[in-house]
């Protein structure tokens, strides 16, 4: 930095001048991006999650889950957020979302907050990203530090919905390249399905595993079979980690090992595949999975952010302005 300051010699220059242009071409996301012109946000992000989380302590799993379902739609800008009107289809009601994604409410109050802090300044994409941040060190999991900036889409896509968000029946093989298609290789997959440690999945959504599949646990299978029938009961509810539900953890991965993955793609990264030797490293070692996730989190959240004057700051996260 310095030298260029010092030696402002013509290729230098030059230099300069290409890096600043390339950077406003495609602007970065940066951890400080409201720290003059809404100062107070994380806090207020903070106590609206302290609040709702004592209300529920699900909703940090939920919200974790937006965030993603989000992310993996032509990137983090709020598209998740919209509701369907008579003129607009929004994503809410595609496949993986319907009946299932929530927490809407708790961004909408949180929204509250920041408008009456810092009007018309902070995007919902980025209120999402902080909300999601924050539920998982309420319940004991890593943080990091959430690159902003973000702005909210004029738009939603729900075919996009339906067939960019990887299905419970993926095999690794389909996981893997849902995921290098949105940037992400095979150890942001691995960690980052470690986010099924808190949270519940309904039984329309594994009960193909528990019935059919032979790589699970016979006594986890007929434990789950007694509130999952073969017909009927799609939306019972069982938690994705048997042991910890509310604890930011690494039990995901040590279910895995002994054949307790609740969904079929959870079994998928511990049967015999290329993810195996990672996740006995997670099972083990949960400095490296809170580590490899946080950092897979930052991946995750700069999937093709809107920024500069691309979108808009929504007023009210479920419409456009
Ligand atoms: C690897 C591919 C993934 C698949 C196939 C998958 C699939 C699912 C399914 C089917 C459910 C249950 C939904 C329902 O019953 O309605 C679920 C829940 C959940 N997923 Fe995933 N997921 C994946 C990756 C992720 C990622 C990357 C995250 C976040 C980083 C995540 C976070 C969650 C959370 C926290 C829940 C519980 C939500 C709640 O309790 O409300 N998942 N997932
Ligand atoms: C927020 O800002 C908009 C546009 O700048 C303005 O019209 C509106 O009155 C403001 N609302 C509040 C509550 O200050
Ligand atoms: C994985 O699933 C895809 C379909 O999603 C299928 O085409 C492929 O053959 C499967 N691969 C393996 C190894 O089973
Ligand atoms: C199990 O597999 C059979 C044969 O493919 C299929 O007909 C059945 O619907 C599956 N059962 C569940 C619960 O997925």
């Amino acid at each position: 930095m310095a030298s260029r300051v010092v030696f402002p010699c013509f290729p230098v220059s030059i230099l300069l001048v290409l890096l600043l242009s390339s950077s406003a071409a495609n602007a970065q996301l940066s951890t400080n991006f409201y720290a003059r012109t809404c100062p107070r946000l994380e806090i207020i992000v903070r106590n609206a999650m302290i609040q709702a989380v004592r209300r529920e302590t699900r909703i940090a799993a939920s919200i974790l889950r937006l965030f993603f379902h989000d992310c993996f739609v032509n990137g983090c800008d709020a598209s998740i957020l919209l509701d369907d009107t008579p003129t607009f289809t929004g994503e809410k009601n595609a496949l993986p979302n319907q009946n299932s994604v929530r927490g809407f409410e708790v961004i909408d109050a949180i929204k509250a907050n920041v408008e009456s802090a810092c009007n018309a300044t902070v995007s919902c994409a980025d209120i999402l990203a902080l909300a999601t941040r924050v539920g998982v060190v309420l319940l004991g999991g890593p943080s990091w530090q959430v690159p902003l900036g973000r702005r909210d889409a004029r738009t939603a896509s729900l075919s996009a919905a339906n067939s960019q968000i990887p299905p419970p029946f993926a095999n690794l093989t389909a996981l893997i390249s849902s995921f290098a298609s949105k940037g992400l290789n095979t150890r942001d997959l691995t960690a980052l399905s470690g986010a099924h440690t808190i949270g519940l999945a309904r039984c329309t959504t594994f009960r193909g595993h528990i019935y059919n599949d032979t790589n699970i646990d016979p006594t986890f299978a007929a434990t789950r079979r007694a509130n999952c029938p073969v017909s009927g009961g799609d939306n019972n509810l069982a938690p994705l980690d048997i042991q910890t539900p509310t604890r930011f953890n690494n039990d995901y991965y040590r279910n895995l090992l002994v054949r307790r993955g609740l969904l079929h793609s959870d079994q998928e990264l511990f049967n015999g595949g290329s993810q195996d030797s990672l996740v006995r490293t997670y099972a083990t070692n949960p400095i490296a999975f809170a580590n490899d996730f946080a950092a897979a989190m930052v991946r995750m959240g700069n999937i093709s952010p809107l920024t500069g004057t691309n979108g808009e700051i929504r007023r009210n996260c479920r419409v456009v302005n």
